[in-house]
């Protein structure tokens, strides 16, 4: 039988930092109250695209699997924010590795998009139609954050995680994936401008996160808890034999409702939203590595995962690590930083929205 094992993985967290000390600058919020309600402390913003922090990514991953460009089947991005609808960000991730053979597409299913395509890919190799598939989220999710709604402007960040995934015969990666969508509850989270649909030629484009939080809430640890128990039933698992929890990290308060549904103790649970804030398809990814680099990850441990997001899409999944959790090799490329402050970054987006953030720049 074919496995679909994670052999690689790597990730691009943008330099620049918007702290909750500095949102609190251009908007009426504090520290105090962002950390008490959603456990963020900051978030990272990108200066480069989303296909650029994308491509870096899985030039990390490529590196830790020893494995080159060429050998790569299919390219996967799950993104909410691609650089354009047509062609594809995909394609331009393939170019730019060098991947000749690899066929590339976009997958959006908001923040669940890297664990779709994680699904999706992981399918094609137990299949045997495809071998060697790299799977990437990434997000450039600040350029549509509206500086008018402080109760959603806060909640995100940039960011990019790949994994790459290679068939095996032995027992390794996502052995069990649920993926669904809960009905009616699609306007709870909206981009109404994200697209063509709203398209009149004499409109200038304005995107604005339209947002129920609390309903939301109540439906992701719902969703995520009915599709952890799809997984788990179908795996002859229960909770206690869970080593470590990777959930998409929305917001602390969510994650803690659902370990404590599910009974799971959170010294078990890998918390990163304090340092990124919530990176929708990046999320897992991002986590994963972190856990990955500080060790959190072991040989062979079952890893349960966990995501929701805009539709309300939602899924889980029991992961089976292998036994290589160092990377075989580092990459040396990398992104030129940008010159300037956050809020020099930012600029033109205040200007957008409507705050006047003119006294915070440093440029011209
Ligand atoms: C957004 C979220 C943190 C808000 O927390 P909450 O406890 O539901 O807070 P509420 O929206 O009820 O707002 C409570 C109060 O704080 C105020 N408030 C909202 N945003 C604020 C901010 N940034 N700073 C200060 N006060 C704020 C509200 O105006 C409200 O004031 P009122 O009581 O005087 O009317 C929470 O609902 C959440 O995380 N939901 C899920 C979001 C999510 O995961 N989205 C991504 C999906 S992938």
């Amino acid at each position: 039988m074919n496995y679909a094992e994670i052999t690689g993985w790597g990730s691009y967290v943008p330099p620049l930092l918007m702290t909750n000390d500095d949102m609190s600058k251009i908007v009426d919020t504090s520290d105090e109250w962002i950390y008490s309600r959603s456990g963020i402390k900051q978030r990272h913003y990108t200066h480069v695209s989303t296909g650029k922090m994308a491509w870096l990514a899985c030039e990390r991953a490529l590196a830790s699997a020893g494995v080159s460009a060429e050998e790569i089947d299919l390219i996967i991005l799950g993104s909410t924010t691609p650089e354009e609808i047509c062609p594809n960000t995909a394609s331009y991730i393939k170019n730019e590795l060098g991947a000749t053979k690899a066929s590339a597409f976009d997958l959006n299913s908001a923040c669940t998009s890297w664990f779709y395509g994680v699904n999706v890919a992981s399918d094609m190799i137990k299949a045997g139609s495809i071998k060697k598939a790299l799977v990437v989220g990434s997000e450039r999710i600040s350029l549509a954050m509206d500086w008018q709604k402080r109760e959603s402007c806060f909640l995100f960040g940039d960011g990019a995680g790949a994994v790459l995934l290679e068939e095996s015969q032995t027992p390794a990666g996502l052995l069990s994936g649920h993926m669904s969508c809960v009905p009616d509850s699609r306007e709870c989270l909206h981009l109404p401008s994200w697209g063509m649909s709203p398209l009149h030629f004499t409109d200038d484009l304005f995107i604005s996160l339209n947002f129920e939080g609390q309903e939301i809430f109540k439906s992701a640890v719902k969703g995520m808890s009915d599709s952890i128990a799809q997984v788990l039933e179908k795996e002859g698992l229960t909770p206690n034999d869970i080593d470590l929890f990777i959930p998409h990290q929305a917001n602390f308060r969510i994650i803690q409702s659902l370990a404590k549904r599910l009974d799971f103790p959170m010294e078990k649970v890998v918390v990163r939203i304090d340092e990124y804030a919530n990176t929708s398809a990046a999320s897992i990814p991002l986590a994963m590595c972190d856990a990955l680099q500080d060790g959190t990850i072991k040989p062979g441990m079952t890893i349960l995962t966990a995501t929701f997001g805009a539709g309300l899409t939602c899924g889980a999944g029991v992961i089976k690590w292998g036994e290589r959790v160092e990377p075989i090799g580092i990459s040396d490329k990398n992104i030129p930083e940008f010159e300037g402050t956050v809020f020099d970054l930012m600029a033109d987006s205040f200007v957008h929205y409507g705050v006047d953030a003119e006294h915070l720049l440093t440029k011209a």
